[in-house]
């Protein structure tokens, strides 16, 4: 608690301006007006400073930042639906809190999703490049012939929300059959269908988008076997978390021509591209937009406020982590 006897959140990065305007007209608030990453010094001493921190999916909030000897922070209200930035059983361990900001941003990053299979598929990052440097001479039938979505099956890897919402897009707005594997869900629904194994799933789908959490089980769930297991037409798109993918059979997986083409929002040492996908023509990369529209971006703010709010005034947090 300050002076004024109000807790002290500290924002890590500039969030959209009406939120901060909320959050400081509801707690005594340190905001990052430069937006300049803290370092992980920066962050110990917000540890031993604030009442809670409002971090993102950049700030690496580990077990050394956790355990920052004078710990104040008792919440970790996380501004984003994955929690793999921060080290969770430390947080378990030393008593903090951690929240998330679920929902908000389903719709968002189907949509990116989308946008992803689409540009891949059609070759859109490949004709804005070609329309930008000049090369275009005209049109003519045989020029940047892509694959058809419409018709197509879409395998969904997971079955939480996003992976619903990207079903209804996907089956409802462009014809595509669905299929998914979660090995939490049995059942098919939305018009997607359920495949027992995730081989089967890579083995019949033209596209392939990932929805799981990163944990250390889904760490390089697509490895150079599961990538080969895929169609060679096959596209695989990512919005999910970068290690999920094991980056560099990706690489070697495009290169030999194992796969026909990827789109990426997400990547394994983000901000950091393997320099081998930057000169691929049949890859499309985003730079981790998946939640990226002002409206969601405020809603994240406000869910992260209702848990900081929720959590001062002694009632359950809506989205608790742990
Ligand atoms: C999330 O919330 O997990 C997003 O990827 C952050 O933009």
């Amino acid at each position: 608690m300050t002076a004024a006897g109000r807790p002290l959140v500290v924002v890590t990065r500039r969030i959209p301006s009406a939120v901060e305007l909320e959050i400081a007209a509801a707690f005594e608030t340190r905001l990052n007006p430069s937006d300049t990453p803290m370092s992980v010094d920066a962050l110990k001493e917000v540890m031993r400073t604030a009442d809670a921190v409002l971090p993102c999916v950049a700030d690496k909030i580990t077990a050394e930042v956790i355990n920052t000897p004078g710990r104040k922070v008792k919440l970790i209200a996380n501004y984003g639906v994955g929690f793999n930035n921060i080290d969770i059983a430390a947080a378990k361990a030393a008593g903090v809190a951690v929240s998330n900001t679920p929902e908000v941003l389903t719709e968002a990053t189907a949509d990116l999703a989308m946008t992803l299979l689409l540009m891949t598929a059609r070759r859109a990052g490949e004709g804005e490049r070609h329309v930008r440097n000049g090369q275009w001479t005209g049109w003519r039938p045989t020029h940047m012939m892509g694959t058809m979505v419409t018709g197509k099956t879409l395998g969904l890897v997971g079955f939480g929300r996003i992976a619903r919402a990207v079903t209804k897009k996907a089956h409802d707005g462009f014809g595509m059959k669905v299929v998914f594997h979660d090995p939490l869900v049995a059942a098919g629904s939305l018009g997607a269908e359920a495949r027992p194994t995730l081989e089967q799933l890579l083995g019949e789908s033209d596209f392939v988008s990932l929805h799981c959490p990163a944990l250390p089980e889904t760490r390089h769930l697509m490895n150079a076997e599961r990538l080969r297991q895929m169609k060679q037409s096959a596209m695989l798109i990512n919005t999910a978390r970068g290690d999920v993918v094991d980056e560099a059979a990706l690489v070697a997986a495009l290169q030999e021509g194992t796969i026909a083409g990827a789109g990426l929002d997400v990547y394994e040492r983000e901000p950091a591209v393997a320099a081998e996908l930057l000169k691929m023509e049949n890859v499309v990369l985003l730079p981790h937009l998946g939640s990226a529209t002002l409206e969601t971006r405020e809603a994240m703010g406000r869910r992260a406020l209702e848990n900081i709010r929720l959590f001062f005034s002694g009632a359950p947090l809506r989205d608790r982590v742990v």
